[in-house]
């Protein structure tokens, strides 16, 4: 049976869902009519439930995608399509040390934080103090507050906290990231990896010849294709539309230098 702060994914349809922690007592107000708690507290995920107007939801479990996508956005987030092949092509494991700049809306710590658990520590920084303060609540909200360790700073001016060969893998989401290349290749382990996106090839660029000449190979770069499918009995085709760029994403290894 469902129990207060259970995390749940009211679902009525793709524009009619709600991601929400369930509270002690009360009412849940939504779009289609108000469900009061005292009856899904006596429902299991997968059931279904009715508002006082007679409109049906389902109650499902959020997976991390619902939950990073429903964060409070105050920059442009890492989408489920990228944020997949990140996880699966860096060494990214339960009680991996990994660092992540910048922060900001969180949503992408709560991924990295989702797979490190239960020992593991996602290192993420950030140089906006409001951005900062949104995405710990967003990580607070996911309860994942206790395997992240945030830092206010400049990392371009100041580097990283962390000691020299001391990180599994490094994730970039800045606009200039060729400047951090530098303090990357310091902490991360020898051969361990490191991803940097962005959304404009010019930037692409200018960070491969950086991780070139810093000390880095197996450079390689994607850009990750998402197509919905509409499955209808009136005709199955792809959906008109969707997302289509989001950012190229190029991979690395660090080699030790010489
Ligand atoms: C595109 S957002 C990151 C979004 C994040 N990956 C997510 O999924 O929510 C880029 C962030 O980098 C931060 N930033 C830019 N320059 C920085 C610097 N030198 N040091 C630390 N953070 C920086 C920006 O303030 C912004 O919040």
């Amino acid at each position: 049976m469902l129990k207060p702060n259970d995390l749940v994914l009211l679902y009525h349809s793709e524009n009619a869902k709600y991601l929400i922690t369930l509270p002690e007592s009360g009412e849940l107000q939504t779009h289609k009519g108000v469900i009061k708690l005292n009856e899904i507290f006596q429902k299991n995920y997968g059931d279904e439930i009715s508002t006082h107007r007679g409109e049906k939801f389902y109650i499902l479990k959020p997976t991390i995608a619902d939950i990073e996508m429903k964060v409070k956005r105050t920059t442009t987030i890492i989408y489920p399509k990228d944020a997949g092949v990140m996880l699966l092509k860096t060494n990214l494991f339960p009680g991996a040390k990994v660092v992540e700049v910048g922060t900001g809306s969180g949503a992408f710590t709560i991924i990295l934080a989702n797979f490190v658990r239960p020992s593991g520590i996602v290192y993420s920084y950030e140089v906006r103090e409001d951005f900062l303060k949104n995405a710990q609540e967003n990580v607070k909200r996911a309860g994942l507050e206790n395997n992240v360790i945030f830092y206010l700073r400049d990392v371009v001016k100041e580097g990283f906290l962390e000691e020299d060969n001391s990180i599994d893998s490094v994730y970039i989401d800045l606009p200039e990231p060729w400047e951090v290349i530098k303090e990357a290749h310091r902490i991360l382990k020898g051969g361990h990896s490191l991803i940097s996106l962005n959304p404009n090839v010019e930037q692409i660029q200018k960070t491969f010849r950086t991780l070139e000449l810093i000390g880095f190979t197996r450079i390689k770069v994607y850009e990750i294709l998402e197509r919905e499918i509409l499955v209808r009995y009136s005709g199955t085709r792809p959906k008109e539309f969707s997302i289509t760029h989001t950012a190229y994403l190029l991979f690395a290894n660090k080699v030790n230098k010489r």
